[in-house]
């Protein structure tokens, strides 16, 4: 009962950001997202009679503590699911910085939900398996059909899952991803969803969510860069509004953040096809086109703090692999 799998994170150009029910993480809104090609979490899991415990873990190192319960706990999921009682043994490994606004536990858990299920020896369908790596990592559910992908919300946990609206070949867009710290967010998304509703601007943020959705979709069907660029960046920035007028508060960003934030949207202004995202960390996502990649990427490695630019093209969804 062994499996590998691999998946890649998601960019979200319309974000998720707090949940109706944290437990089964269901979403207080949809949201949409580019898979990332290049960047990928492996995961191989084995369930085992012999196992007297699960165990986990991380490029190379032995998880404790709540690592290992989220993964764990997760695990029961799968075992419920299987009719199943034996222990596992994971182990994941990622080829990009954990935790730092690159939405490892995307990746994450969309290829342990691939790996663990069907170890387990379940046949599940993509929304099935979509539907189950939510419960990991919501943000996890988009990283399963890959390509351009929606995550409708639903009304329940098996109706709650992402569709895929555009292959990654729909569209020759880029995600350079200005890394300007490379360490663990202070605080991780799990309890920032949870401060969502302190916050008095989240119901319009919700309230506004799916005119956003409608014209995020429409610009990528589109192919209409300017039209996606503003809709891009208008979501990022009622999340950020949002997590700022959190009590507590909630500050991802730093100087640098803001400086790289300025640049891209003068470039724009000056005719420049790029537009900014930002996550729960501090590095920008700067979404640009094939023909401008090389252009936006020279000048944004320039800027002050930038440590690095990682490059990512519109990848494909979870899958498992021969080792
Ligand atoms: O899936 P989570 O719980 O790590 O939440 C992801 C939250 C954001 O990355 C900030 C936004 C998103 O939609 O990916």
């Amino acid at each position: 009962m062994i499996a590998t799998a691999i998946a890649h994170p998601n960019i979200a150009f319309i974000k998720y950001w707090g949940n109706r029910d944290a437990r089964l993480r269901l979403p207080l809104t949809g949201s949409f997202s580019m898979t990332l090609a290049g960047l990928e979490t492996r995961t191989r899991v084995q369930f085992d009679a012999d196992f007297p415990v699960d165990r986990f873990a991380l490029n190379g190192e032995e998880q404790q503590n709540e690592s290992l319960a989220r993964v764990s706990g997760f695990l029961d999921r799968v075992r419920e699911l299987a009719g199943i009682s034996l222990f596992a043994r994971v182990e994941s490994g990622n080829n990009f910085p954990t935790g730092a606004g690159v939405a490892s536990s995307a990746s994450a858990f969309a290829a342990l939900a691939l790996a663990a299920s069907s170890a387990a020896g379940l046949e599940m369908t993509e929304p099935a398996l979509s539907a189950l790596a939510r419960r990991g990592s919501g943000s996890a559910c988009r990283s399963v059909p890959g390509g351009f992908a929606e995550w409708l919300p639903g009304s329940s946990d098996a109706d709650s899952y992402a569709v895929q609206v555009a292959p990654p070949e729909y569209w020759d867009l880029v995600d350079l991803i200005v890394i300007l710290h490379s360490g663990h967010k202070a605080i991780g998304s799990t309890e920032g969803h949870a401060l969502a509703g302190t916050s008095p601007l989240n119901a319009l943020r919700v309230a506004g969510a799916p005119e956003r959705l409608i014209e995020c979709r429409q610009a990528l069907l589109g192919r209409d860069f300017e039209r996606l660029a503003r809709v891009v960046e208008a979501d990022s920035h009622w999340m950020h509004a949002v997590m700022r007028t959190s009590s507590p508060p909630l500050f991802y960003w730093t100087p640098d953040t803001e400086t790289v934030l300025w640049h891209v949207l003068t470039w724009r202004k000056q005719g420049r096809a790029l537009c900014a995202t930002v996550d729960a960390g501090p590095n920008v996502h700067v979404i640009t086109t094939g023909a401008e990649k090389d252009w936006a990427e020279a000048r944004l490695r320039a800027l002050p703090g930038v440590l690095d630019v990682l490059t990512a093209k519109p990848g494909g969804g979870a899958k498992i692999v021969r080792i």
